[in-house]
């Protein structure tokens, strides 16, 4: 899909589609021969949010769309409003749509219907036997405005489409998508962008990394992880080095404390924290912000088999701690661990990490909000603001030594789950934290946020929730 800015009036676009939003008590602005005033005038159109009518004039589809109070419109309202509207539109065969932005709002509201239309309008129909009759697909977007919205519209397009891109890989089968696939695809974008290097390393370089706990995950696959990282140094640069570590089990069957079998499909994107971060890093080099960010992926499949670890083993980590093994399900943590302590060797200043890391969360916040869990209430709040500007939310959960505790070993410095099952979520946080070395680091726990949830403007699958948020915090530190 293609999205442009327009100064002209919606009925002076060449579109076939024009989208209004109607507010309580107002007018319609700009209206066509009368149509959708008479929408209004018969009650087909109202103002309750996301309610929709549409009438036809002057050789366009009019889409008039329920807008709520004028007060309380917000860039996420206007996200799920447009998401309703491209549903429409693409139900009435529209290809090129033209939406009014409501007068007086900001960048940030252009920006939101964007987002709403392009994310919506995603599918995954790579699997698809093409049929014989395709149905028409939204070609174009205009947003017709009276302020000149073009570079707000162009950003959001090239983020909306690292967010696709992202959604993409959480959604190509865990057969085709092996670790060294994703690295594949990281070295893809390396090739694409500017001042963006990539590199991927196999088994053999993980385990001489003294790479222990990513390495155990690994070894029970025939294929190989992949420790993917991407540096992004562009000229000009300021601010701290934003690291970016990802979780990117691209298949958790749980290993040797195997999972029931009933979902155990859905495993496949325990890559979703991976994916977030490599759709950041494009979306960040597209737009050539001028931070520096060191982004760390940990891919590997979790699997059973005659070469698996086994609850019981110890393992050590690149930064020396030793970890007993209480039960191999527990395997993200063990993979973030070394990610971690490598993002911080690489220079990382600040540390985000994205995890599909625990049920817990799921029941804890179920698809609403992620866990948003930190050591430092400065980046806390940095994180939890990008978030609440891009509509994905996030929960601070707390952190305590008390939980800290309840990962004692007999054995080992540490175990990898307390048998006890308390507090799940804040106890494997607990345990990233001894690899994150004192830099400002937040965990953010996206089991249940990062597909099937549910959101409007969200597809079936993966939502690639997690790649804006991070867009937004890269902004706001080059802005800093
Ligand atoms: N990948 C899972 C967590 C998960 C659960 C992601 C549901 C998405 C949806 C993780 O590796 C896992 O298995 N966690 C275990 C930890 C337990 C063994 C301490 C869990 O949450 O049950
Ligand atoms: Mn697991
Ligand atoms: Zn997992």
């Amino acid at each position: 899909m293609l999205a442009t800015a327009t100064l002209a009036l919606p009925a002076d676009t060449e579109c076939d589609t024009v989208a209004v939003g109607l507010f309580e008590g107002k007018g319609i602005p700009h209206d066509i021969d009368g149509a959708m005033q008479a929408l209004v005038d018969s009650g087909e159109a109202r103002p309750s949010f996301r309610h929709l009518a549409v009438t036809h004039a002057a050789g366009k589809r009019l889409i008039v769309v329920g807008l709520g109070n004028r007060d309380d419109l917000t860039p996420e309202r206007l996200r799920i409003a447009a998401a309703s509207v491209q549903d429409r539109a693409r139900d009435l065969g529209s290809r090129r749509l033209c939406w009014e932005l409501p007068h007086k709002v900001g960048g940030e509201h252009a920006a939101a219907l964007v987002e709403g239309t392009s994310l919506s309008a995603y599918r995954f129909d790579r699997y698809k036997t093409p049929s014989a009759e395709p149905r028409p697909r939204l070609h174009d977007l205009v947003v017709a405005a009276h302020d000149d919205h073009a570079e707000t519209v162009r950003r959001a397009l090239l983020v909306s489409e690292a967010v696709n891109r992202a959604r993409d890989l959480q959604n190509t089968p865990p057969n085709d998508l092996t670790p060294m696939r994703l690295g594949d695809a990281a070295l893809a974008l390396a090739a694409e962008h500017e001042h963006l290097e990539g590199e991927v390393e196999g088994r053999e370089e993980i385990e001489a990394r003294g790479m222990g706990c990513f390495a155990a995950v690994g070894q029970g696959s025939h294929n190989p992880p992949a420790l993917i990282t991407l540096r992004y140094d562009p000229p000009g640069a300021v601010g701290p080095v934003l690291g970016l570590v990802g979780k990117a089990v691209t298949f958790d069957t749980g290993g040797i404390s195997i999972k029931p079998a009933k979902g155990m499909s859905e495993m496949k994107f325990d890559m979703s924290g991976g994916a977030a971060v490599l759709g950041a890093v494009d979306a960040i080099a597209g737009l050539g912000l001028p931070v520096r960010v060191v982004a760390v992926v940990g891919a590997t499949e979790n699997m059973p088999g005659g070469h698996a670890f086994r609850p019981g083993d110890v393992l050590r980590a690149s930064n020396g701690t030793t970890v007993e093994v209480l039960n191999t399900d527990a395997e993200g943590r063990l993979v973030l661990a070394d990610c971690l302590a490598h993002a911080v060797m690489l220079g990382a200043e600040r540390l985000v990490d994205l995890a599909t890391l625990t049920g817990s969360i799921v029941s804890a916040l179920g698809v609403t909000h992620c866990g948003l869990f930190s050591d430092d209430d400065a980046w806390a709040q940095a994180v939890g603001d990008a978030g609440s500007r891009s509509g994905e939310l996030t929960w601070r959960m707390p952190l305590h030594p008390d939980y800290a505790d309840l990962l004692k070993s007999q054995t080992a410095d540490i175990v990898n789950v307390n048998e006890a099952r308390k507090a799940g979520s804040i106890v494997a946080a607990e345990f990233l934290r001894k690899f994150t070395d004192a830099v400002p680091w937040a965990h953010l726990d996206i089991a249940g946020t990062a597909f099937e949830s549910g959101r409007p403007y969200a597809p079936k699958g993966g939502n690639g929730f997690g790649v804006r948020l991070l867009v937004e915090l890269a902004e706001s530190l080059a802005a800093a």
